[in-house]
C-alpha cells in the first residue's frame, strides 16, 4: 500500500516532525534573552579581535616580586613564540640596546573572537627596588615600553588599590573607577581584584567582556602588579555539573604556583614589601567541601609561617554578607577561625554588589576591636547594585548601596591606612589599623560624616536588586 504524504512528509513521520517542531517552539520561548553586557552590539564587528599587535598586557603577582615579574599578553594565532624584552629603565630612549630577550609559554584559546594566542613570560634575576622597562612581541610588531619597579627586599611602605566586582558594562562603567583610582594613587604598586571581573553569562560573548576589562584598565594593568581572585562568574557551569574555572582565566593570568595542587592559579600568595597577599577560591570552596577544607589547611600553613608585618586575604564570597538574602556559613566555619588564630589584618571581598565594612560583624559588635582578627570589607566597582540587608545598618561600621567604589590602602610600619572612595574620588569610608609594639591592634575609625548611600533607582529596583548593571549599555538608553 502506498504511504500517504502531506507536504512531502510521509504520514508515519508526521508525529516525529510535530514533536521536533514543538520542542523547537518551547526552546524558543524559554531561551533567555541575552542581556547585552558590553558596548559591542550584536551584529557589529568586535573591536576585540586578536591581531598582530600585542594587547591585554597585564603584570601578575609572583612568589618573589623583588626579583621576578610575570607579564601576560595576547596576539592572534600566527604568533607561536612568547617573546619579551626587558632592561633597566633610563631616561635614554635607547632601551633596546641593553635589553635582554626572554621567551616564555604560549597557549591557544579559541574564544568567541576567534583563535588567539596567550603568552606568558616571567622575568627572573631582577634587582630589588629597581625600575625596569619591558615590551612584548606581536607578529612582527612590538608593544610600547612599559615601566615597573620591583619590590624592595624588606618591609617598606607601599600602597595598593582594591576593587570589588567590575563584572557588568565594564568598559562603560568600570573604566572611570579604575582611572580615578590610578589618579588618586598613581604610585600604588599592587592592584587587588576580588573576583567577578567579568559577567560571562552562559550565552554572553565572554571575549568581548574580557576585551572590555583590559580596555578599561589599559596601561595601568601593565605597570602595577595584579592580584586577582576568581569569582562565581569566572567559573562557568557546564551542562548541570559544578562550575569550573573558565579557560580565559589561565589564558589571561599566570599567578604564583604556590597554592594547593587542584587550585593552582586561583589560590596563591605573594609577599610584597612586608605584606603577605593571599588569594583564595571561595567558589570552589562553597561548591566542594573537600576544597573548602583543603584551602583552610593550606592557609594554616601559609599563615603559620609568615614573617611579614601585615597580612591581607582576598576571595570573592563574603564571610559576612552585606546584601539581602545572602549568606556563606561554610566560610565562617572553616576559614574564619584560621583568620582569627593567625591575626589576619584585612579581608577584601566582593560578590554582594554593595559596600560593607566591619569587625566582629557576626555579633553586631563592630568597632569593638578585640586585639586580633581581621577587618572585613565588601565592595563593588562596577554598576550592578544590590540592596543592603536591613540589619547591616547596625551590624557594620559603614555600609552603602548604589555607589561605585575603589579602595586605597597604605601599608605603613605601624598602621594600615584604608580609604574607600567613590567613582568621583569622594571619600566614602576610612579607618586605620594601628599596631602597637606588643602586637596589639586597634581600629581608628575615620569614616566621613556623610550620609549612607542608598538606592536611587526609581524604576528598575526589584527585591534585592537596585540596578541590573548590564542594561546600562543598551544603545537606546
Ligand atoms: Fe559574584
Amino acid at each position: 500500500m502506498k504511504t500517504p504524504i502531506f507536504m512531502g512528509i510521509p504520514q508515519h513521520r508526521m508525529l516525529t516532525v510535530f514533536v521536533v517542531i514543538a520542542m523547537l517552539a518551547v526552546a524558543l520561548v524559554t531561551t533567555p534573552v541575552v542581556a547585552q553586557n558590553t558596548l559591542v552590539p550584536a551584529g557589529e564587528t568586535s573591536p576585540y579581535l586578536a591581531t598582530a599587535f600585542p594587547d591585554r598586557i597585564v603584570l601578575t603577582a609572583t612568589a618573589d616580586p623583588a626579583r621576578a615579574q610575570t607579564v601576560n599578553w595576547r596576539t592572534r594565532g600566527s604568533v607561536d613564540q612568547a617573546y619579551a624584552q626587558i632592561t633597566r629603565a633610563t631616561g635614554s630612549p635607547g632601551l633596546h640596546l641593553n635589553a635582554k630577550n626572554i621567551s616564555g609559554e604560549t597557549r591557544p584559546l579559541d574564544a568567541h573572537n576567534g583563535l588567539a594566542h596567550h603568552h606568558h613570560v616571567t622575568f627572573t634575576g631582577l634587582e630589588p627596588d629597581t625600575l625596569y622597562a619591558y615590551r612584548v612581541r606581536g607578529d612582527n610588531t612590538w608593544s610600547e615600553w612599559f615601566q615597573f619597579r620591583t619590590a624592595k627586599d624588606d618591609f617598606s611602605p607601599h600602597a595598593a588599590i582594591y576593587f570589588g566586582d567590575a563584572q557588568n558594562a565594564v568598559k562603560s562603567h568600570f573604566s572611570r573607577v579604575i582611572r580615578e583610582a590610578y589618579s588618586t594613587a598613581p604610585r600604588a604598586q599592587v592592584m587587588v581584584h576580588a573576583g567577578d571581573l567579568v559577567n560571562a553569562g552562559a550565552e554572553d560573548n565572554h571575549d568581548d567582556e574580557w576585551g572590555e576589562w583590559f580596555d578599561a584598565g589599559s596601561f595601568i594593568n601593565s605597570m602595577l602588579v595584579n592580584v586577582a581572585v576568581a569569582g562565581n562568574h569566572e567559573h562557568i557551569r557546564e551542562q548541570n555539573g559544578p562550575r569550573i574555572l573558565m579557560p580565559q582565566w589561565p589564558a589571561h593570568f599566570r599567578f604564583p604556583a604556590n597554592g594547593p595542587a587542584p587550585l593552582q592559579n586561583t589560590v596563591y600568595y605573594m609577599d610584597y614589601q612586608g605584606v603577605r597577599y593571599i588569594g583564595l577560591d571561595s567558589q570552589q570552596a562553597l561548591q566542594d567541601e573537600a576544597l573548602l577544607r583543603l584551602q583552610a589547611e593550606w592557609l594554616r600553613g601559609v599563615l603559620g609561617n609568615n614573617p611579614n608585618r601585615w597580612t591581607v586575604v582576598s576571595y570573592h564570597h563574603p564571610m559576612f554578607s552585606v546584601s539581602l538574602g545572602r549568606d556563606n556559613p561554610p566560610l565562617r566555619e572553616h576559614w574564619q577561625p584560621v583568620f582569627d588564630e593567625f591575626n589576619v589584618d584585612l579581608v577584601l571581598q566582593g560578590h554582594d554588589h554593595t559596600y560593607g565594612r566591619g569587625e566582629n560583624v557576626a555579633t553586631g559588635a563592630s568597632g569593638q576591636m578585640s586585639g586580633s582578627g581581621p577587618m572585613y570589607v565588601v565592595s563593588v566597582s562596577g554598576p550592578k547594585m544590590y540592596m543592603l540587608a536591613e540589619h547591616n545598618h547596625d551590624a557594620m561600621d559603614r555600609v552603602g548601596e548604589d555607589v561605585q567604589l575603589f579602595q586605597v590602602m597604605e601599608f605603613l610600619e605601624d598602621r594600615i591606612v584604608y580609604q574607600a572612595r567613590t567613582a568621583t574620588g569622594e571619600l566614602y569610608d576610612a579607618f586605620d589599623i594601628e599596631r602597637a609594639d606588643d602586637g596589639s591592634k586597634r581600629i581608628i575609625d575615620r569614616r566621613p560624616d556623610t550620609p549612607v548611600s542608598l538606592c536611587s533607582n526609581p524604576e528598575e529596583r526589584t527585591g534585592s536588586s537596585c540596578w541590573g548593571g548590564g542594561s546600562f549599555v543598551r544603545p537606546d538608553l
